[in-house]
């Protein structure tokens, strides 16, 4: 456990202005500070950061926390880990406690394996046994120095080369097994995952190697195996090459392709803005992950069925993520690399220069689609186009494309305008709806289930809650009058005692002292509750309010209790409802 004086001194030095800056650009707004959620794809912010209380809401998806909770979520980071990326930033030095913190050690050490094996397969690669797969790639046309810059190697068609190698080196055959090197064979033994393949470090932002992609270079079954999701590595979220092409500052594009080979190629022949998703279809994550360094891609998918279907909806994706394409047409080629080899990379920068906007790409594909010299076919098309001009944000932009629709399909711009208008109404009102208020509540009932039944209960506890993390001088004058037995809602129970305990510690009051033993869903809540308590200005007078009105709640009976009482029982609650009814 790290120690909580110690948190303290890391959030005096991590001011989350300074720390969310480098992650989202935030404009003032008097003295709170609002931007786009970087949690979840919105188009006008709804991020804001109080400097004042050190922490963060968002009023669209929920999010909250202070400057640990929005390292954990932004970097995918366990509490430990975040803390010391942020103790880095700091310059200071997180007390040692190996022991707490298994995870990031085990994190740590496949880490080190990954980077042991992507050293070992390369040694392979240019021995003896390793001359077919050199041959291999010399082959498909890499020089030497490619083969060295990506760190490409050969994994020996034996059982348990690496794992021979690794355990020799002190390393566990579990650990091995959880970084996906390893696997447990029927007879207990383990065995080398990756065999007789040509081998693809993934390498990510920081040069850690995170995983590996391993191509068959004979033989049936699938041409590629890549390493699933272990500890340090989430195929979702990253992007192969993405190291060699991020330089400082933005990319005025990337190249976004589909496979390793594609990437390897393009950057031997100068365009080393190419990345590709690991083997799946795009994520919105990798767009968002892309967008911290261009605000362009030029797809140059495969020229198949799949590569054009997954062109189009890569298109989507990268606009919510607020980036433009460009699509390639590769002619005469299936994908990049044959076509680079086929006809030398200047003709690919021809391709490049002259890549087809999307809009262009997609309503030259609608107008293919239809029979458009029909009155039916060219209202089918024209339906499509408004849903097209609708995805786009810039309002002169859709006047220009209207502009040539119209032109191209013999209508007015007008009408074409005022289709687009009733499309974005409708998608607004979709989007409020995913996003209001109502929407966040609903998303709280599994971490709350006692709020359904006792919504009074619930909204006096978090009143209570809200006015004391405001006013910390209210503790005193709540001890005594209210206890942790008093909350029907386990969570607040929790929070409640949390604040109590910190309280008696002489810790300040702020999101921090909730960090370790609450989920980032909990803390949300959490942020909620400060945020709310600062917009309804708490006083400390609320929170002895609330303080009656939960004892006060606490003695009416839940019907489910009334029918478990006695009849004398009975006649004695009732008797002091009418009582109280009275106004005794
Ligand atoms: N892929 C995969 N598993 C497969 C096939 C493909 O993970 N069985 C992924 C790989 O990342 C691959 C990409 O999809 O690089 C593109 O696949 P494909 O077009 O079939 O391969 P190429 O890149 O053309 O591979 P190569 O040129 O090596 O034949
Ligand atoms: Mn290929």
């Amino acid at each position: 456990m790290i120690p909580q004086s110690f948190i303290e001194e890391l959030r005096m030095h991590s001011d989350i202005e300074s720390v969310v800056s480098s992650y989202v650009q935030l404009k003032r707004r008097g003295r709170i500070l609002v931007g786009l959620c970087p949690f979840h794809s919105e188009k006008t912010g709804s991020f804001t950061v109080y400097p004042e209380s050190q922490s963060f809401y968002c009023f669209g998806c929920g999010a909250g926390g202070d400057v640990i909770g929005f390292i954990r979520r932004i970097e995918n980071l366990e509490y430990v880990e975040a803390i010391k990326l942020l103790a880095q930033r700091a310059g200071m030095t997180v007390p040692e406690d190996a022991a707490e913190d298994r995870t990031a050690m085990l994190k740590t050490r496949i880490l080190e394996m990954n980077r042991e094996a992507a050293r070992f397969y390369y040694d392979r690669l240019i021995e003896p046994a390793g001359e077919p797969a050199l041959r291999y790639l010399l082959g498909r046309g890499l020089l030497p120095k490619t083969i060295k810059h990506f760190g490409l190697g050969y994994a020996p068609a034996q059982w348990s080369a690496l794992t021979d190698m690794l355990a020799k080196k002190g390393f566990k055959y579990e650990e091995m097994e959880a970084a996906c090197l390893a696997r447990k064979g029927r007879n207990g033994g383990y065995y080398d995952v990756f065999r007789d393949r040509v081998m693809f470090p993934i390498i990510d932002l920081r040069g850690n190697v995170i995983g590996f992609g391993g191509r068959k270079m004979t033989g049936d079954g699938p041409k590629y195996y890549n390493s699933p999701d272990t500890p340090v590595f989430k195929k979702t979220k990253n992007l192969f090459a993405l190291n060699f092409a991020k330089k400082n500052g933005k990319l005025p594009y990337l190249i976004l392709c589909e496979g390793y080979m594609d990437v390897i190629s393009m950057h031997q022949a100068g365009f080393t803005q190419a990345v590709a998703s690991l083997g799946t279809s795009l994520t919105s994550d990798q767009c968002r992950l892309a967008a911290a360094y261009t605000d362009e891609a030029i797809l140059a998918y495969d020229s198949d069925e799949a590569g054009q279907k997954a062109t189009r909806r890569a298109i989507g994706l990268l606009d919510e993520a607020g980036i433009h394409s460009r699509v390639l047409s590769i002619p005469e080629a299936k994908d990049p690399d044959e076509f680079i080899k086929k006809f030398g990379g200047g003709k690919f920068k021809q391709l490049i220069e002259g890549s087809a906007g999307a809009v262009e790409y997609e309503l030259g594909k609608i107008g293919a689609k239809y029979e458009t010299d029909t009155p039916e076919g060219k209202i089918m098309a024209l339906k499509e186009a408004v849903n097209l001009l609708a995805e786009m944000k810039n309002p002169l932009e859709r006047e220009v494309w209207a502009a040539k629709l119209a032109a191209d399909y013999g209508t007015t711009k007008e009408g074409i305008l005022s289709q687009v208008t009733a499309k974005l109404r409708r998608k607004a009102r979709a989007e409020n709806q995913r996003t209001s208020p109502a929407a966040v509540r609903a998303a709280y009932s599994d971490i709350i289930p006692e709020k359904v039944k006792n919504p009074a209960a619930a909204a006096a506890e978090e009143r209570l809650l809200g006015a004391m993390l405001r006013n910390p001088e209210a503790f005193g004058s709540l001890s005594g009058k209210i206890s942790g037995s008093d909350f029907v809602c386990a969570l607040y129970r929790r929070i409640y005692e949390s604040a109590m305990n910190a309280a008696a510690m002489g810790y300040e009051l702020s999101l921090s002292v909730f960090g370790e033993g609450f989920s980032l869903e909990e803390q949300n809540v959490i942020a909620r509750l400060f945020t709310v308590a600062r917009e309804s200005h708490y006083t400390e007078a609320d929170a002895l309010d609330a303080a009656a009105a939960m004892k006060k709640l606490r003695e009416k009976k839940t019907d489910e209790e009334i029918a478990g009482l006695s009849g004398n029982e009975l006649s004695a609650y009732i008797e002091k409802i009418r009582r109280e009814k009275s106004g005794k």
